[in-house]
């Protein structure tokens, strides 16, 4: 796992789009991993920016989202495939169709958690995965627990996790508590990784990350065997780290 520290948040965001314009250019028909809450919106912004500028083109990217909230639909303003619409696909150039994100109204949960897998199989695996990492080391919605799924797959999200992104719900009586999410073997799989941990509230999470332990209550730590995971803080982020 190789660490970058970076001055702000500001600054982090930037380097993580420089990350993707990368991955972009080598291979315009890349296929992205792609996450939500608060920690890649500025990655999103430097995005579109670049975009903007004429320095990045979409049109032939395809994106997989990790998560979805279970009920919602994207017309629901608190749905990740809203989000994501709202904060990236209506500002660039992509193909909306070939943006996936699981579908949180499927009636059959457990077909659907199957053929997203597939369907990220059959194009070609992910070349690279933006991840953030919640309080409790959930990477996507894979909570602390005594075993962790490989495939995507249905998830109770734990107190912790609702209470963090209650945030986002006016609402707190009407958000979910079950979420589809790609699985720990979903995302190891990506051959390429970054994770963006930002604030001073991350710097716990940064600590236990890097402590070179592997358990499944902190399920983020098995990403200290992916062999090209970058980890992209800010200084905030990384403050509990030995120099
Ligand atoms: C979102 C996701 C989650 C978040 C994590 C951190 O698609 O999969 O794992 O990355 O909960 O959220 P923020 O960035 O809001 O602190």
């Amino acid at each position: 796992m190789k660490i970058v520290i970076k001055k702000d948040y500001v600054e982090l965001s930037k380097f993580a789009a420089l990350e993707v314009k990368n991955i972009v250019e080598d291979n315009p028909n890349c296929t992205l991993g792609l996450a939500t809450g608060s920690t890649p919106l500025g990655l999103y912004k430097e995005l579109i920016k670049l975009y903007n500028l004429g320095e990045i083109n979409f049109s032939s990217v395809t994106t997989f989202n990790l998560d979805e909230y279970r009920g919602l639909n994207e017309e629901d303003e608190q749905s990740y495939k809203y989000f994501m619409n709202d904060n990236l696909f209506n500002h660039i150039n992509i193909d909306k169709n070939n943006t996936f994100i699981p579908n949180g109204i499927a009636e059959d949960v457990e077909r659907e958690c199957e053929n997203y897998e597939k369907l990220i199989g059959e194009k070609g695996g992910i070349d690279l995965q933006v991840l953030g990492i919640g309080m409790n080391g959930h990477i996507g919605f894979n909570e602390p627990n005594q075993e962790l799924y490989l495939n995507t797959h249905l998830e109770t999200l734990t107190e912790e996790t609702l209470n963090s992104n209650s945030i986002f719900f006016t609402n707190k009586e009407k958000m979910p508590t079950e979420a589809l999410t790609m699985g720990i073997g979903s995302i190891m799989k990506a051959k390429k990784i970054i994770l963006l941990i930002s604030g001073k509230n991350k710097a716990e999470v940064v600590k236990k990350l890097v402590s070179g332990k592997i358990t499944t209550d902190f399920p983020a730590s098995i990403l200290q065997v992916h062999n090209d995971c970058t980890v992209i803080l800010d200084e905030e982020a990384a403050a509990l780290l030995n120099k």
